[in-house]
């Protein structure tokens, strides 16, 4: 039988253009991420996460009369999804967050999403929550109209309103993991969109890739890394051992950037401000030492290949902070960046060309 003889690919798809998109900008040489015309450091902290709802949607950040209807149409996309609570099955119940959140958006009906992204991205706090508190063996809460989307989602996990500092925390998360470019679930809910599938087909794929730990199911395991870790003088050793063993560091390297992710900065950052209004963040000084043991061991073992720390480093000491167990924290990545994934949506579908790849045969020819 004869084999043919060809240079196998990557798999990677690595610096392949597949999209125009006026939603956001990944430059990984400088480190830059611009979310629809705005540098991310400009926007977080100074806009919330309903303006960046409204920019990915309308290309400009909105008015007040624009935030207000932004704001109510995803109260009134919580208060639907809450409603919708008796008839999601076992959905829930799934041990793992990501799993319910997948099992929960498919009991939609399929036209949900046609105009209406805030009904997905309120169903996707409302389930995120809904599912955190049934873990934990406790009722659903209702959603509260009067509240930011932020605000409202750490209520309906934890039971009470968090205060402002929190809420404005979460907020900068929200908005700061909106959008990234062709990153894996985007590209995924735009292969479903590109097919003339409907939008809700489209976000449950997305969800899926969003659950893989070399996507968004980093920052549980960042934690668990920090507290293996412990204290910043066990930082090397451990890096080492787990090298060692042939395992990655969580919450370190990048496809795209080859400086450290701007994300990890803005969060970083939106860490420190919650310390400085008085809340505990327990972990931020030794997950900094933790990031620069780390940062020298890779620097060494890979000199040609830069591994700075990503989004997932500062989400886990951030979300930690917040009282979030660290089992919700891709289920919350996902309230963020759904914002995203409907405007992609939105953008694939007035492109409408499907999405098709080739493959390279290598297999045996027929004799
Ligand atoms: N820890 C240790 N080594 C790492 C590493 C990490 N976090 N990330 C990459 N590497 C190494 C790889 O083992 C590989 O080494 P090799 O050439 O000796 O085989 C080299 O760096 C290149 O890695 P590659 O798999 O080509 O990089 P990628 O672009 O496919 O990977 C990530 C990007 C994000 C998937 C990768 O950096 C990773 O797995 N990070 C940890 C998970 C994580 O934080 N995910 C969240 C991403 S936002």
């Amino acid at each position: 039988m004869e084999t043919k003889k060809v240079e196998r690919t990557t798999g990677g798809l690595d610096g392949v253009v597949v999209a125009d998109t006026r939603l956001s900008e990944v430059d990984g040489e400088r480190g830059r991420l611009i979310i629809a015309g705005h540098d991310v450091e400009a926007l977080i902290g100074k806009v919330s996460f309903e303006d960046v709802v409204a920019l990915l949607d309308r290309g400009r950040l909105p008015d007040a009369a624009g935030r207000e209807a932004t704001r109510a149409a995803l109260a009134e996309g919580r208060a639907l999804a809450f409603e919708r609570l008796p008839g999601l099955g076992d959905a829930l119940a799934r041990p793992d967050g990501m799993d319910a959140l997948r099992a929960a958006l498919a009991h939609l009906p399929a036209g949900e999403g046609f105009g209406a992204s805030a009904r997905l991205a309120g169903a996707t706090a409302v389930y995120a929550a809904a599912w955190a508190r049934t873990r934990a063996g406790l009722a659903p809460i209702a959603p509260d109209p009067s509240l930011g989307h932020a605000a409202d989602y750490l209520r309906m996990i934890r039971g009470e309103p968090s205060g402002e500092a929190r809420a404005a925390a979460l907020d900068a998360y929200l908005a700061t993991v909106s959008d990234h470019g062709m990153n894996a679930s985007t590209f995924a809910a735009r292969v479903v969109t590109s097919t003339g599938s409907d939008p809700v087909s489209s976000v449950v794929a997305a969800i899926g890739a969003l659950k893989g730990p070399l996507h968004g199911g980093a920052p549980g395991p960042v934690l668990d890394m920090l507290d293996a870790i412990g204290t910043p003088e066990n930082a090397e050793p451990w890096i080492e051992g787990e090298l060692l063993a042939g395992r990655r560091i969580m919450g370190m390297g990048h496809r795209i950037y080859r400086v450290r992710d701007p994300r990890a900065a803005v969060l970083e950052q939106a860490t420190l401000r919650l310390e400085q209004a008085g809340v505990r963040t327990g972990r931020l000084d030794l997950a900094r030492a933790v990031e620069r043991a780390a940062e020298g061991i890779l620097r060494r073992k890979h000199p040609d290949r830069p591994l700075r720390a990503n989004v997932e480093f500062y989400t886990a000491v951030l979300l930690d902070a917040l009282g979030l167990d660290r089992a919700s924290f891709t289920p919350t990545f996902a309230v963020g960046r759904v914002a995203g994934w409907c405007a992609h949506i939105d953008e694939q579908r007035e492109l409408g060309r499907l999405i098709r790849p080739a493959s390279r045969y290598v297999g045996p020819m027929p004799s």
